[in-house]
């Protein structure tokens, strides 16, 4: 007899389950993309384990934990005080060929749980959980995982970030755990390590080849992703959101959903893997013309004025944008009452009537004569104590009576789970909508969560944001938190960018750039020029390498152009018209990552047939001569003419040098250029070269 399978292929992965009617299917397999032919049934007829449940237990979508499962949970859930253990006697499998819905029930405590399984474009899948209460007796939710999947036995290392305020998303890569491996948010956002997610990498996988497995949560809040090593030799992982105690309690008929998670599954390194979560954030984006338009340069005036500003000053400064080519400007914090510094005002969302007397129409109608869109900093999800807000509504802050309610930068955290702030905080930005010419909001959120606020808080966000999407859907929103605090796809379907970090130095940026990619498209990822020296390092980057190191993103300013040298300001408005040239290359398409050697660092966007190449050397070189730089990603090319077309930064001292070989373009053959590499013009340090590279044939 052969088992009864439910299967989804992707170009490069199987993902096979094995039903059953009287329980949830079990896993079969999840790697490469495999041909299951007359599998055997599972159970009963595995090897006998010493010491073991006389009947046994494998693997399943839905193991049943406290009763003979001993791995991780899917579901853990509470009644009158007990533990309630679900035992799913009826299961039914659906599926398609994109497809597999999973419905368990369990006839004696009435609870529902139903799994989906889908293949996006792409290649990703997208896991989806809903668990229901069908009887009278309220039923409590510890935990639900989103997913839960099994990791091969040649599994190798876990690759994960983490991050704080000017330092996001640091990479580290682990070896599999003996015992487990565990990534816990506990901030109330998703934070400075980036989007909940982990990169699994088989025995030998690299950027460009090999066994992947990239998970990421579709959560802003509290999350949990485990990696677990079973007893049979394998590995397990899990993830979810994390509620408060007794914060999700299903009362008859209710439900709940668990946040997607998403699985790429890539036999083409972690650069495949990063291609399909692109895709698949791609199909969670709501652009609102329905397609991403060509991303605007911003002008951000945070860094060029901070809270010293008055519309004078503003529209000398949107001037002096608009002069060097930006079609983006944003007016950050300060503009709205009392908010001379950060000690007051969060909540009051109207123009300071001493720096605004007309409040922000007359200038955002300047703006827009000038040709740009004009943009607002808003951080709605916050109060100062210090505010009118909050002192008509001190309950509306998040705090747990009795307790100290801690600030952090001066400020509190508004309860979103009430619907009265909800409704408060649409009214107070549709008003500032409707009067205003606003084409883009800053959203801003910068401190952690303490009290904490559950999931409430993260639901009620989110509805509030898609309140306001609805009523304003021409507006574009940038996701920010304390820089790149909150950046991941749960908040996607709002958002259009997020700021990656306040940290701008062009060699922080870097690796930051690189984490955020991982899960990210560039096309979000704000990506700005800085001052020199930077604010946050105190570091100093010529032009050339500041402009090169935030191309490849949604680039952007973040300086006063006044302040500039009058050959800096020429030298930014020829950047600003170079990335307006390339940048339908560097959107909306494909990224690939790669390290080479002597500490340079690479990345390519557009397609195999036509891309840019950037080279960043961010230390000097070593060797006496630079490396050819192998590109993978071209391998199946017959004939690739690739052409130098700058080598921005290291201008200052002795100029850059340029080889004769450069002087023209140069064709390889796809072939020569994947295994014997491009040969680098000698690189200094902080210095980027940006090639072109177009298919012949
Ligand atoms: C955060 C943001 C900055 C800026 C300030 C304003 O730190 O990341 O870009 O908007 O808030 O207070």
């Amino acid at each position: 007899m052969s088992a009864q399978l439910a299967l989804l292929h992707s170009d490069q992965a199987s993902l096979v389950l094995e039903c059953r009617n009287d329980g949830p299917p079990l896993w079969r397999y999840l790697g490469a993309r495999v041909e299951p032919r007359n599998l055997a049934p599972l159970a009963p007829g595995r090897t006998p384990a010493s010491f073991s449940l006389d009947e046994d237990v494998p693997f399943s979508t839905a193991p049943p934990s406290g009763l003979g499962w001993f791995g991780p949970a899917c579901l853990a859930l509470r009644q009158n005080g007990q533990r309630l253990v679900p035992v799913f006697a009826q299961a039914q499998v659906s599926q398609t060929e994109q497809t597999i819905r999973i419905v368990l029930c369990d006839p004696v405590s009435g609870v529902e749980l139903v799994q989906s399984i889908d293949l996006l474009a792409g290649g990703a899948f997208r896991f989806s959980a809903q668990v229901s209460n069908r009887a009278a007796a309220p039923v409590e939710v510890e935990w639900l995982a989103s997913a839960l999947f099994p990791l091969a036995a040649s599994s190798a290392a876990i690759v994960s970030w983490h991050g704080r305020h000017n330092a996001e998303l640091g990479e580290c890569t682990e070896p599999m755990p003996q015992q487990a491996w565990l990534r816990e948010g506990r901030r109330g956002i998703s934070g400075h390590g980036g989007p909940p997610g982990i990169v699994v990498l088989d025995e030998g996988a690299s950027h460009h080849a090999g066994l992947v497995h990239a998970l990421q949560l579709a959560w802003s809040g509290d999350s949990r992703i485990a990696v677990e090593r079973d007893d049979e030799g394998t590995w397990i992982a899990s993830a979810g959101a994390v509620f408060q105690p007794g914060e999700v309690v299903l009362g008859p008929g209710a439900s709940l959903t668990a946040p997607d998670a998403i699985l790429a599954v890539s036999t083409q390194g972690r650069n495949g893997a990063m291609a399909q979560h692109h895709a698949a954030m791609r199909q969670r984006l709501c652009w609102p013309t329905g397609t991403m338009r060509p991303r605007p340069v911003h002008l951000n005036s945070w860094e060029a004025c901070y809270f010293d500003h008055d519309e004078d000053r503003i529209v000398a400064l949107a001037q002096a944008a608009a002069e060097i080519g930006v079609e983006r400007f944003i007016l950050d914090d300060g503009w709205f009452r009392a908010r001379n510094d950060d000690r007051a005002g969060l909540g009051d969302w109207t123009a300071d009537p001493v720096k605004y007397p007309q409040g922000v129409k007359p200038l955002a109608e300047r703006v827009r004569a000038m040709g740009m869109e004009f943009g607002l900093w808003v951080e709605p999800e916050m109060v100062n104590p210090d505010s009118d807000l909050y002192r008509r509504h001190p309950d509306w802050a998040l705090h747990l009576p009795g307790r100290p309610q801690p600030t952090a930068r001066n400020q509190l955290v508004l309860n979103l789970g009430l619907p009265a702030v909800r409704d408060y905080l649409f009214a107070a930005l549709d008003a500032l909508l409707r009067e205003v010419p606003i084409s883009y909001l800053k959203w801003d959120h910068n401190r952690d969560l303490a009290p904490a606020g559950g999931q409430a808080q993260v639901v009620g966000t989110y509805d509030l944001l898609a309140r306001l999407r609805a009523a304003h859907p021409d507006v574009e929103i940038e996701g920010c938190a304390g820089g790149g605090g909150r950046s991941d796809a749960g908040l996607i379907p709002f958002v259009h960018r997020f700021w990656t970090s306040d940290n701008i130095d062009a060699v922080s940026r870097v690796p930051v750039q690189r984490g955020f990619q991982a899960f990210l498209p560039p096309e979000i990822m704000g990506a700005h020029v800085g001052a020199s020296p930077a604010h946050a390092t105190g570091r100093s980057q010529s032009m050339g390498f500041r402009a090169a190191v935030a191309m490849p993103g949604h680039f952007g300013v973040e300086l006063d152009p006044r302040q500039l040298a009058d050959e800096d300001r020429a030298e930014l408005a020829e950047w600003i018209a170079f990335y307006k040239s390339w940048r339908p290359l560097l959107h909306g398409q494909s990224t690939w990552l790669g390290e080479g050697p002597d500490g340079l660092v690479w990345q390519a966007a557009g397609t195999a047939q036509e891309f840019l190449l950037f080279a960043i050397q961010v230390a000097p070189q070593k060797n006496r001569r630079p490396q050819p730089l192998r590109l993978p990603f071209v391998a199946d090319a017959k004939s690739c003419t690739i052409e130098l077309l700058r080598i921005a930064g290291g201008e200052r001292g002795h100029a850059a040098h340029r080889p004769a070989l450069y002087d023209a373009a140069q064709v390889f053959s796809g072939s020569w250029l994947a295994h014997a590499g491009l040969p680098l013009p000698p690189l200094k340090g902080e210095s980027v070269a940006i090639f072109h590279g177009k298919n012949s044939a």
